[in-house]
């Protein structure tokens, strides 16, 4: 029921809300993976369902794939699309700059490849995700499964000359067994703390053997919509250095009704 929802999922949901509003008819859209992108593929489906927008999705996991399809949104692959007109994805983290950390799904893989061949990225997030240093999220590394463990020491030796406070990588597990990414790969969860540099620490993790991609978006990111739990939305676009605000939840109505079940 709606009044379950947190204060978090509410700011999740106003900023995925707002966020889908920016869908034009026609568009290709990379349709990010986690809770506050499932909130935007929802809304995205009624659009399609209510006013016939018509759209060619591109899931950035299967998970999320399941859900536009079950929601009546076309899906297709993104070398089907091509190229993209908007990807809207959540984040773990964003600092300032709209740099991020994403992969708390263990979906960053794709989710990198698809906001890069995206005209624009924007993120959605609760307040809460606005860091002024990244790095208090464990930043994820997808890894091949084949010598993961020479791969995390090699990672862990580099970390030593990189400006973070930690230095340990965990592996992601799943229950009592690795976690597995929908490219068979499995997930190193690095424990830094505080992230000084990320644009090195991004291109150095990509120079080691085993790693597939790391969780670090630098220069991906052009907008973040930021919700907060009572409604208020805050739109921040890099490129144009601009902010706009909005309520979404006005004169009593109660933006939350529709949302049960
Ligand atoms: C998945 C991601 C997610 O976008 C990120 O973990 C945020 O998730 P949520 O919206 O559930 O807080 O990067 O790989």
């Amino acid at each position: 029921m709606t009044g379950d929802l947190s204060p978090i999922d509410k700011a999740k949901y106003v900023a995925a809300r707002r966020a889908a509003e920016m869908v034009q008819d026609g568009m290709r859209v990379g349709l990010g993976t986690g809770s506050t992108a499932a909130w935007m593929v929802r809304r995205l489906g009624e659009r399609v369902q209510e006013e016939g927008l018509r759209v060619k999705g591109v899931p950035t996991s299967t998970r999320t794939a399941q859900l536009a399809r079950e929601l009546g949104i076309e899906v297709v692959s993104l070398d089907q699309a091509g190229w993209l007109d908007l990807t809207i994805d959540g984040a773990d983290e964003f600092d300032g700059e709209l740099n991020l950390i994403k992969g708390g799904g263990g979906a960053h893989l794709q989710e990198k490849i698809v906001a890069t061949a995206s005209d624009q990225m924007v993120v959605i997030a609760d307040a809460g995700k606005e860091v002024e240093t990244l790095g208090a999220f464990p930043l994820p590394v997808e890894v091949i499964p084949f010598g993961w463990q020479t791969t995390r020491t090699l990672i862990e030796e580099a970390l030593d000359t990189m400006d973070v406070l930690g230095t340990s990588g965990a592996l992601r597990m799943n229950g009592e067994a690795p976690f597995v990414t929908d490219e068979g790969n499995h997930i190193l969860d690095l424990h830094l703390q505080r992230i000084g540099n990320p644009r090195q620490l991004a291109l150095v993790l990509n120079q080691v053997p085993g790693v597939v991609e790391n969780g670090l978006f630098i220069d991906i990111c052009d907008k973040v919509v930021i919700g907060h739990g009572d409604g208020r939305v805050e739109l921040r676009d890099i490129n144009e250095g601009t902010i706009e605000l909005d309520q979404l939840v006005e004169g009593g109505e109660n933006l939350f009704s529709d949302l049960a079940d």
